[in-house]
């Protein structure tokens, strides 16, 4: 199984902040871009470097930098608050869009957008905060995979076993890193313990 779960206690402190029923939208966006920046740092650990020849201001040498192109895919709306976080590590990243909602009823992911940019090898992180059923992040990575792009990554705060079984089953290639592995989905498929409904904390739109 290719889980990761990232257990930094600046990461476990801020994620219990987010879970706090009483953190308002304005702190949990802000600490949603915080714990993805934290996650890139573990998402990039094993990425390839390539040699660059700078000068500092006394002499010559040569230096790393990230070898290969890097797209960041959030699965919208709620995907939108860890990409800022995301690009303030990986300034350089392109950014497509993908468009998804459950459907109250049946939880099946409906999908409403498709932007993607052109990078065929770029590496991709595709970050939304919840992993539920798995339905919106298999189905997100089956539509790049439609596109063409091969090498990616999913990146959640919070993941429901039923939600990590489905993506590994359907895309085995594919590692998933999240904040917090939580025990269990309710009868309307939400995260227990969970944050609640992402989008909406995110947005305000209780
Ligand atoms: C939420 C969340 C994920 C999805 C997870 O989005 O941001 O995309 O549900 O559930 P799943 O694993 O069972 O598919 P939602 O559909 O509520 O849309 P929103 O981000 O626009 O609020
Ligand atoms: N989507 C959310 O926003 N929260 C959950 O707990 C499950 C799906």
């Amino acid at each position: 199984m290719k889980l990761h779960i990232v257990d930094h206690p600046l990461i476990a402190h801020k994620l219990t902040m987010m879970r706090d029923k009483n953190c308002n939208s304005k702190n949990f966006r802000e600490l949603c871009g915080e714990i993805a920046s934290l996650m890139t740092y573990e998402v990039t650990r094993d990425w390839p470097l390539e040699p660059v020849e700078i000068e500092t201001p006394l002499e010559k040498m040569t230096g790393s930098r990230l070898a290969g192109e890097v797209t960041i895919i959030p699965i919208l709306r709620a995907g939108l608050g860890l990409l800022n976080g995301v690009l303030r590590m990986v300034p350089h990243a392109h950014v497509g869009h993908i468009g998804l909602y459950r459907d109250p009823v049946t939880h099946e992911p409906h999908e409403y957008y498709c932007g993607l940019p052109k990078q065929m090898d770029a590496k991709c992180i595709v970050v939304d905060p919840m992993l539920a059923t798995g339905g919106s992040a298999a189905a997100a990575i089956t539509m790049l995979k439609k596109h063409g792009l091969k090498n990616i990554t999913l990146m959640v705060l919070v993941a429901a076993p039923q939600g990590v079984e489905l993506v590994n089953k359907e895309h085995p290639d594919v590692e998933i890193y999240t904040a917090a592995l939580d025990r269990e989905l309710n009868d309307k498929a939400y995260i227990l313990p969970g944050l609640g409904d992402a989008g909406d904390r995110v947005f305000g739109t209780l």
